[in-house]
């Protein structure tokens, strides 16, 4: 998958936990994933974990998608890119990543909750054909109680 930082996306392993953990601590004030969620996902066959490494096998990104058992529906739980490559393609190559990978498990559609002030994310989503499906008043257990969006792409 190409982007602007030659950047090699690959499954996820336990190996990577330190630095998934670094990274969601650098990148979320909510809804943060700890690292025991990171550990049991990292293990479970319902999540679907890729990240993107670049040099010396920096962790420069994630995605993390979830699915139950014989269910055509899933959903991305959680992208994110490192704040140092942003705005490089690479939060587009995970994304193009991840809706490959879905659709070549047998996945129906893909869908996702943004934060309604999450610009980025949301032109990214709508970037790659993602629809907003829902309003979601008061969502996120952050300050603010912040609206999401639900978005959802058929695959
Ligand atoms: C959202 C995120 C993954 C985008 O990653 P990125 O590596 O910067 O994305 P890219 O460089 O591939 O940009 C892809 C598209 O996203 C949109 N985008 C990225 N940064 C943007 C910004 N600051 N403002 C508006 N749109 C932006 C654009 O549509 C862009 O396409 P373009 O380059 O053709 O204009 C990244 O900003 C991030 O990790 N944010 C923090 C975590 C987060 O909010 N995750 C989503 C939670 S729902």
């Amino acid at each position: 998958m190409k982007n602007n930082l030659n950047a090699q996306i690959r499954p996820a392993t336990l190996a990577d936990l330190d630095a998934l953990v670094a990274l969601e601590a650098a990148t979320f004030n909510y809804s943060q994933m700890g690292r025991a969620s990171f550990r049991r996902l990292l293990q479970a066959p319902s999540a679907h974990f890729h990240v993107a490494c670049g040099a010396e096998h920096t962790l420069l990104g994630y995605y993390l998608l979830l699915t139950r058992s014989n269910s055509k529906r899933w959903r991305l739980y959680s992208i994110a890119t490192s704040a140092q490559a942003r705005g490089m393609g690479l939060g587009r190559a995970l994304l193009e990543h991840a809706i490959d990978y879905a659709r070549q498990q047998g996945a129906g559609e893909l869908s996702l909750e943004v934060k309604t002030d999450n610009k980025a994310a949301i032109a990214l989503y709508q970037a790659l054909d993602f629809a907003v499906v829902d309003l979601l008043l008061n969502y996120y257990d952050d300050d603010h109680a912040s609206d999401g969006y639900r978005m959802r792409l058929s695959l």
